[in-house]
């Protein structure tokens, strides 16, 4: 009989429980949306991607510490990346017969860099799993166009999560 397989050792933890990794984001059971429902959520996304955009932009200036040096400058080039995900998805709104909106969602700063990082990495597998969501969402409606530019965007959120997990040595 196969023994059970050794647990695996214990990750760093963070202060509070053990963070999840970019391919454990949640997969949300998608709900089956109309369009005017699927429209008003991708507005709502495109408000967290504004957000987003603020957000790294703070961090990378206000980020301090020569052991994030490497992931200040990616900062950067995450907030341009957030740029073009709302680009995107007010396209695929406009697109979808909707208004893009323009309010911006809740941006979280701290005084403390690595916390900041936290902030960040909250936000990335927030994203994960609403764009995995979404994805099926679009799917469901027949909105191949849309699938694909939300899997575009996925992935490069699934890229900075795992830029900050490095930098935080998750
Ligand atoms: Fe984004
Ligand atoms: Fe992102």
């Amino acid at each position: 009989m196969a023994r059970p397989s050794p647990k695996k050792p214990a990750r760093k933890s963070t202060s509070t429980a053990r963070r999840a990794t970019a391919s454990e984001a949640v997969t949300r059971q998608p709900r089956r949306l109309t369009k005017p429902q699927l429209i008003a959520e991708l507005n709502k996304d495109l408000a967290k991607e504004f957000a987003a955009l603020i957000q790294y932009v703070q961090h990378a200036a206000a980020l301090t510490g020569p052991q994030y040096g490497a992931i200040q400058a990616e900062l950067v080039v995450h907030s341009n990346e957030e740029h073009l995900h709302a680009i995107s998805l007010s396209d695929q709104i406009d697109f979808l017969g909707g208004v893009p909106a323009v309010a911006v969602g809740d941006v979280h700063i701290s005084p403390d860099s690595k916390t900041m990082l936290e902030l960040d990495l909250d936000g990335e597998l927030d994203a994960i799993a609403r764009y995995k969501e979404r994805v099926a969402q679009a799917e469901m409606l027949q909105e191949y166009g849309l699938r694909r530019a939300l899997e575009d965007i996925l992935i490069v959120e699934e890229e900075h999560a795992r830029d900050l997990q490095d930098a935080l040595e998750l």
